[in-house]
């Protein structure tokens, strides 16, 4: 599913750049894009970032 509307990017993609070692918002952010137009997508894409840090 689409988490960040503006930059298109997907749960899947979020997970991935977890496993590379995004481990913040603000790496997310530089890496993907994620969460820097509305902002909308912040709340989910850090719930998702951290589902996948405690999984490894
Ligand atoms: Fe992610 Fe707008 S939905 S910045």
């Amino acid at each position: 599913m689409y988490v960040c509307l503006c930059t298109g990017v997907t749960d899947r993609e979020i997970r991935e750049a977890a496993e590379n070692g995004v481990s913040s918002m603000r790496q997310l952010g530089k890496e993907l894009g994620v969460g820097r137009q509305c902002g909308r997508c912040a709340c989910t894409a850090r719930e998702i970032l951290r589902e996948s840090r405690s999984a490894d």
